[in-house]
């Protein structure tokens, strides 16, 4: 008599959060909040699966305070989390790569204790060409007392941060998660509508030979990430004794989901293009929230010298170089910067 195998209880995102919660590790109301977050990323990942059929693609037309080009589903997202979060009654005000200022709750709501920060669509440049994009975010306590939230109240460090996260819209959407208890993976049913639970803990291999880093900037670094880089390529007669392969999406959360599925190194380093900006990608929108993740996931984040969940931010928009992955790759990326100042 063969026993016909129990079916493993699927564990969906709301039991996942409810449980987390019973374990004393989050709150009711940001778990919920959390679950409104989720519900707006099943719908931006609809219009995104749709790309030329829904009329989605190409540029808005507009542009960002950035100084970039909006695509359409960078609009199109923006509005998806601002709608869902408006009336979600768990959060004082949201920030978005694309709104140049925070936008506190509509008065008509009542107010959360939660500010939550977005990069509604990372990656967005490849959308016309139909690779992995996705959302990117980040959970922050509003200082008590402040009923009117304003762009300083978001300035606190990625040590902060209460929860984190990011919807990977790929030939599957996943959503990755950590609320400080460890990253973990959930995919999104479409049968059932629901996110559920297929990779708890995921780690980062501490060493790797995979590096995720756009060469075409290489005249523009400074000399460390220049020595840097230079043994990385001199392969296993080299000073780092093994051979180096290059993976580069430009799309950082499908780059930083390749590295926390398998390893690697991902560096978007401070380049002189425009010294201005110190590299490309944004401290509370894109590196804070990857950083809480990778470190859960134990790997490592710094901006080259400093821990990157330690940088204190002073601007909404503020930029910082990012190095982030398996631990032994970004501290020996960072020595060379260390030893060179
Ligand atoms: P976004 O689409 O939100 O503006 O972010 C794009 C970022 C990031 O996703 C990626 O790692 C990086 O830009 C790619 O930069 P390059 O175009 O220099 O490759
Ligand atoms: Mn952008
Ligand atoms: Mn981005
Ligand atoms: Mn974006």
């Amino acid at each position: 008599m063969v026993d016909t195998p129990r079916s493993v209880p699927s564990i969906s995102l709301t039991r996942h959060l409810i449980e987390e919660e019973r374990a004393g590790h989050i709150q009711a109301d940001l778990r919920l909040l959390i679950e409104v977050v989720a519900r707006a990323c099943k719908s931006i990942s609809v219009s995104v699966a749709k790309g030329a059929l829904g009329g989605v693609l190409g540029e808005a037309g507009s542009g960002n305070i950035q100084g970039e080009a909006q695509k359409k589903l960078d609009v199109i997202a923006n509005d998806v989390l601002l709608e869902a979060n408006a009336w979600g009654g768990h959060l004082a005000a949201c920030a978005s790569e694309e709104m140049d200022h925070c936008q506190p709750i509509p008065d008509v709501y009542p107010r959360g204790a939660y500010l939550l920060l977005f990069d509604p669509l990372d990656g967005s440049s490849n959308i016309d060409v139909n690779v992995s994009v996705g959302t990117i975010f980040s959970v922050l306590r509003c200082p008590d007392g402040v009923t009117q939230p304003e762009d300083v109240h978001f300035l606190q460090p990625g040590t902060a941060q209460v929860a984190a996260g990011y919807c990977i819209y790929g030939p599957s959407t996943m959503l990755v998660l950590t609320i400080g208890h460890g990253t973990h993976a959930f995919t999104l049913d479409r049968e059932q509508g629901s996110f559920v639970l297929t990779t708890r803990d995921m780690r980062v291999p501490a060493a790797t030979k995979e590096f995720a880093i756009n060469m075409s900037n290489q005249r523009h670094w400074e000399a460390p990430m220049q020595d840097y880089v230079r043994d990385l390529l001199a392969g296993e007669t080299g000073p780092r004794g093994k051979n180096f392969n290059m993976r580069w999406i430009a799309s950082m959360v499908a780059d930083v989901h390749r590295i926390l599925t398998r390893g690697g190194i991902f560096i978007y380093p401070w380049d002189r293009k425009d010294p201005s900006k110190a590299g490309k990608l944004r401290l509370m929108y894109e590196a804070n929230p990857m950083s809480l993740l990778i470190e859960q996931a134990g790997g490592a984040a710094t901006d080259g010298r400093t821990r990157l969940l330690d940088v204190a931010p002073t601007h909404l928009h503020q930029r910082v170089p990012v190095f982030l992955g398996s631990r032994e790759e970004v501290e020996a990326a960072t020595q060379y910067h260390r030893a060179h100042d």
